[in-house]
């Protein structure tokens, strides 16, 4: 969608991945290494005017060592580096007076035993590193099953009372290079078990906290001089509104954009990182809902009899089907925000279907979502 958007403006696109048959690779040029490497990276990017980011499995010292060698990261090793793990983004909340969920850090196993202990069971811990779409969040019920845990690699988690939350929003800031912003309209966004299903626009949010989140991003958006796309998760809990994490990058919340917004975050993103004029990013219908087409079994389908209708538009990525994977999305448009979540859902649902119709047989149906792969789109 990125690159996509960066055609649409005439602009050149070559992607680094480590794998030929990623999304991006199938619509642009792609050099297939491995992203991590600091000497790929630096080969890579010296050619470029420009390069950005849309995921964040990086490495910091890989980046610095890009940066430094001349290569124009936008956002910045500094920036994206600390975005990309938890435990920094809390510390920049703080440092921004913004509040988050109550958390505790720990660093190593026996710290972990020992704050989950304090923070009682259930407890919700985060690997600081590397989790996305719920991957990286583990509610343990019991020490017993903090033990079993406990014994996995770490990077160091943050650890958090399991909340009860009231409502989930989100709110995208576009930040240029010279530092002008535009805030995407305030969305509600509905989560089973950990991994976002359905985005409403615009979210049902009284203006004042509408307003407060927008606060949230600039300040966020303005501390780290961030350049792009920079996505805000929010909880409301207990009636106070609390930023849960950060996504540096494009972000499956602002996917409608695409549909619904003058300038979509695609685009506006390209246009940040080259340091060409934002656009406006008010949305052009009433309403609209993306829910997004969630894999239950593996396989590679093309898309089947799904019959177009007026107001739904479909994104697929190309990607590979296995259980739980986001393999595109459904927006629906129009003024009834109950309508277009059944209809989004229907579509959805449909795509899912109809691509377990004509899956090979002996897939289980029911298996738990495939472990993250590196470079894999986080949508
Ligand atoms: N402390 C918590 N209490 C209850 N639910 C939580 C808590 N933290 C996260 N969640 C739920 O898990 C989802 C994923 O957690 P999040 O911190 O956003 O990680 P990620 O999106 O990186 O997987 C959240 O959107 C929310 O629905
Ligand atoms: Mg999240």
């Amino acid at each position: 969608m990125l690159a996509r958007a960066a055609a649409d403006l005439d602009v050149d696109v070559t992607v680094l991945t480590h794998d030929v048959a990623s999304s991006a690779a199938q619509v642009c040029p792609a050099v297939v290494a491995p992203t991590l490497d600091a000497a790929t990276l630096i080969d890579f990017g010296r050619a470029l005017d420009v390069v950005t980011f849309e995921h964040e499995l990086v490495d910091r010292k890989t980046l610095l060592a890009a940066e430094a060698a001349g290569v124009s990261l936008q956002p910045s090793a500094e920036c994206l580096g600390r975005l990309v793990d938890k435990i920094a983004q809390r510390e920049l909340l703080r440092t921004c007076g913004v509040p988050a969920p109550p958390h505790v850090v720990a660093r190593d196993q026996s710290e972990l035993r020992r704050v989950a202990a304090t923070t009682g069971f259930p407890c919700v811990v985060k690997s600081s590193r590397g989790g996305y779409d719920g991957r990286g969040v583990v509610v343990i019920r019991d020490p017993d099953e903090l033990d079993r845990f406990a014994k996995g690699p770490g990077v160091g988690w943050l650890v958090e009372p399991l909340l009860d939350i009231e409502r989930e929003l989100a709110v995208q800031i576009v930040r240029g290079r010279g530092g002008s912003c535009q805030v995407y309209p305030v969305v509600e966004t509905h989560q089973v078990d950990g991994i976002c299903h359905q985005v409403v626009v615009p979210g049902d949010v009284d203006a004042d906290v509408a307003a407060t989140a927008v606060g949230y991003a600039h300040a966020l958006a303005n501390a780290t001089g961030y350049v792009g796309v920079l996505a805000v998760e929010l909880f409301v809990v207990g009636g106070e509104l609390v930023v849960n994490e950060l996504a540096p990058r494009v972000h499956n919340t602002a996917h409608h954009s695409i549909d619904a917004c003058t300038t979509s975050q695609f685009e506006n993103h390209v246009r940040a990182v080259l340091g060409l004029p934002l656009g406006p990013v008010d949305l052009i219908v009433d309403a609209a809902v993306m829910t997004n087409v969630i894999a239950t079994t593996d396989g590679t389908q093309a898309l089947a009899e799904l019959v177009p209708e007026p107001g739904v538009r479909l994104h697929l990525y190309g990607k590979a089907a296995r259980p739980g994977r986001k393999v595109g999305h459904v927006v629906a448009c129009g003024t009834d925000v109950g309508v277009l979540r059944h209809t989004s859902r229907r579509v959805a649902d449909a795509l899912v279907t109809s691509r377990r119709r004509s899956d090979p047989p002996g897939n289980n149906e029911h298996g738990a979502p495939a472990p993250p792969r590196e470079g894999e789109n986080h949508g």
